[in-house]
Order: structure tokens, then C-alpha cells, then sequence
């Protein structure tokens, strides 16, 4: 396949496999930079905007996304948190970013934060091909790969770049062109699944709720005043065909229910699915000209609320090197990708398993393991020095201390 005539060749610096937020932004940065990029998906853009995913963003992200021109919208329809609440045995306690850490998240699902990036292409006249078909990329290991893919109409075209950046998330197979005796995978996977919904209702409280219970754990987030995000432990192979509205709601009412009496407002389920997770990374994020970014050389379980975050800082320092090593810099800026971005993603990866094992209970776990994670839990809530440690990671922890 690699050498069969195509209909179109095209040369650009850089060529982005996978058009999700992470390409996205990546192409915008370059764009900005003067780095011409090719995005591409197999997904169509309608497949990207109607696929649920998390919704909390670092400050420091919402306004990269602001400052960078992408949109604006966040500020009018994204809403600020200023804390979450974490629940145990019938009772919430709140855990103020902004006293602790000086700090806040928006609450502005993923698919907006697509949206944008892809109205944003559009105006600035970047070329974004989804629902493409037949990646192939080639070359890696020289100066020059190509990228060669069907379009929707079945005619192939190739790309020629100076660097493939890939962007094609956890599924996608742009990581496995690094060679398997060069690169090392870590990984852990977890004994349950969350099932998510979408449900027509009024919001039950006004930040979110982490909520750990001895049926499980369930999240209450939110999308709009009459839509509600909802998350519970499941069995990872757990059929949300199976589940009644009636049963949902029956579950996830005795997993925050208490002596407080808190109860969530309940309306029509317009959506169901089970999301299976892991923490994963592969490493190096880096093989040649091809350079990994997001959730295709990282995933995080959703409970941290890390993975987008993560993926847009990785983008970001990207887009740096990139422009870089482009503009004369060479290899020495673009050594400095992987140091950069991992440090982030390990700590990332940290508290995304931390947070997890916090407040999921594990099938077959010990008397012994409840009661120590009930322990773990009240130094969390209970102590100043436990909710600052949730709240500084929760927001991302500070650029200044970070990215150095
Ligand atoms: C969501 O709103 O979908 C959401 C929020 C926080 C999480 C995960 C998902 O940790």
C-alpha cells in the first residue's frame, strides 16, 4: 500500500492523526506560530460532538483556550466551580479550591471544547479532514514520513510532513508504530467500570458531588440547568441495555443517601453507557518524527477529571518544541518534549489512581481495606493539609510550579 499512486500529495510541516481536542489544539497553537498543520479523523465531526465525555477544565486550560482566541464561549456558558463536595456515609463535605489553593475548574464538557476548536479551524482557514478511512503512516524513522488515508469520497491521498504528531487517542495505533523492544508500557486496570448518564433534571446541588459509599462510588456532575451528568460503579461488564430508568435511579440513590436526607432530583435517562478504565502510558512519547500526544500516549481513570487537561498540556509544550525545532531549533527543542510533558503525566497519573481507590470499593475488598479507606477518606475531608493535597491537584497544580 505504501507506494501505490494516490490522487492528491500533499507537503506540510507537521500532519496531525486524530482530530479530537488534542489535535486540535495543537493545530491551533502551530497555526498561530506560523506552522501549517493537516488534521485528520476517521471520526466525522457529528460522531466527535455526540460522544459524551468528561467536563472540567483547569483554569489555566479555560483560559488558554480564551487567551489563544479558540473561543470565548466558555466564559458565557461554562461555569465556574469554586470547590466539590465529597460524600461518605450520608454526609458532604466541601473542599474549597479557592480558600486552599487559590484556585478554581470550569465545568465545560469536552464536546464544547471540540466545537470551538473545530469552528476555530475553520475561521482561520486550517484544514481539518474527518470521517477519513486507511491511515497509514509511514516513515517514521527518517526526516521525512508521510501519511497516507482514504477520504470520505474513497479517493487516497498522502501527506508529506516533517513531523507526524499522533493524536489519535487511546484506541488509535499511531503509538504502535514505535517498536515494541523500544518502548515500555505501564499500565493498571481496575475491577469496575462506571456506567454514565444523561438525564433531563434540574441540578441536585450546585458543584459536583464525589460521592463513596459501601455499594460503590457515583459522581454528580452536570451539563446544563435541565441536564444532568451522572456517573456509578459498575461491574466492567455491565450491559446499560439492562438497566430501567427505575433501576438507575434506585442505584444511585442509596449511594448518596444519608442522614442529611440529600436526594437527586430524578427525571427521563436520554443516554446510558458503560465506560471501562484504566491508567495507562506509554513511553517513549517520542520515535523519530513522530511525537505522541493525549490520551494516545496516556490515559487516566475519569475520577481526577485529568484526561482532557492532560492532553492540552501536552499540546501546549508541543506546540512550543514544534515551532522550535521548525524554526531552526532542531532536535535539541524537541528533546525537551518528553521530560516536559511527563512530569505532568505521572503526577496526573497519581492522582487520578488516588482519587479512584479513594472512593471506589473494590469487589471482594476486606473489612480491613473499607476501614482503612474510611481512615484515608476523614484525613482527606478532616484535615487542612488533606483537602489542600485534593484541591492542588484537582486544579491542575500551578503552571509556575510545574512546567519548568
Ligand atoms: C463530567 O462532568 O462528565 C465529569 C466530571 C468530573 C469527572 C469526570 C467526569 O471527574
Amino acid at each position: 500500500m505504501a507506494d501505490v499512486p494516490v490522487d492528491s500529495i500533499t507537503s506540510v510541516p507537521v500532519a496531525v492523526v486524530g482530530a479530537g481536542p488534542a489535535g486540535l489544539m495543537l493545530a491551533h497553537l502551530l497555526g498561530r506560530a506560523g506552522v501549517e498543520t493537516i488534521a485528520l479523523d476517521t471520526r466525522t465531526r457529528h460522531e466527535i460532538e455526540t460522544t459524551q465525555r468528561a467536563g472540567i477544565l483547569e483554569a489555566d486550560v479555560a483560559r488558554d483556550l480564551v487567551g489563544t482566541g479558540v473561543s470565548d464561549r466558555i466564559l458565557r456558558e461554562g461555569h465556574e466551580h469554586e470547590g466539590v463536595e465529597l460524600r461518605s456515609a450520608g454526609r458532604s463535605y466541601r473542599i474549597d479550591f479557592q480558600e486552599l489553593v487559590g484556585a478554581s475548574v470550569w465545568l465545560y464538557p469536552q464536546t464544547d471544547v471540540f466545537t470551538d476548536l473545530a469552528d476555530a479551524r475553520e475561521r482561520d482557514g486550517g484544514t481539518v479532514h474527518f470521517g477519513i478511512r486507511d491511515t497509514e503512516v509511514l516513515d517514521v524513522t527518517t526526516d521525512a514520513p508521510r501519511v497516507r488515508y482514504t477520504a470520505p469520497d474513497g479517493t487516497r491521498h498522502e501527506i508529506r510532513a516533517r513531523y507526524v504528531v499522533g493524536a489519535d487517542g487511546s484506541r488509535g495505533t499511531c503509538r504502535d508504530l514505535v517498536p515494541e523492544d523500544r518502548r515500555v508500557r505501564y499500565g493498571a486496570e481496575y475491577p469496575f467500570a462506571w456506567f454514565g448518564i444523561l438525564a433531563e433534571a434540574p441540578a441536585s446541588a450546585p458543584e459536583l458531588v464525589y460521592a463513596r459509599s459501601e455499594h460503590g462510588f457515583a459522581l454528580i456532575s452536570q451539563r446544563t440547568e435541565s441536564v444532568q451528568r451522572m456517573y456509578f460503579q459498575c461491574a466492567p461488564d455491565e450491559s446499560a441495555d439492562a438497566w430501567s430508568d427505575d433501576r438507575i435511579w434506585e442505584t444511585l440513590q442509596a449511594r448518596v443517601a444519608g442522614e442529611d436526607g440529600f436526594r437527586l432530583k430524578e427525571g427521563p435517562v436520554t443516554e446510558k453507557t458503560v465506560l471501562r478504565f484504566r491508567s495507562f502510558v506509554q513511553e517513549p512519547m517520542r520515535w523519530g518524527s513522530l511525537l505522541l500526544a493525549g490520551d494516545a500516549a496516556h490515559t487516566v481513570p475519569p475520577t481526577g477529571a485529568r484526561g482532557l487537561n492532560l492532553a492540552l498540556h501536552d499540546v501546549k509544550i508541543l506546540a512550543d518544541v514544534l515551532a522550535r525545532a521548525l524554526g531552526g531549533g532542531g532536535e535539541a527543542a524537541l528533546e525537551e518534549y518528553q521530560p516536559r510533558a511527563l512530569r505532568r503525566v505521572w503526577r496526573a497519573q497519581h492522582f487520578s489512581y488516588w482519587m479512584t481507590q479513594l472512593l471506589h470499593t473494590a469487589p471482594g475488598a476486606s473489612p480491613f481495606d473499607l476501614r482503612r479507606q474510611l481512615g484515608e477518606f476523614d484525613h482527606v475531608v478532616g484535615t487542612r493539609a488533606g483537602r489542600t493535597h485534593l484541591a492542588e491537584q484537582y486544579t491542575g497544580w500551578p503552571a509556575r510550579e510545574h512546567d519548568r
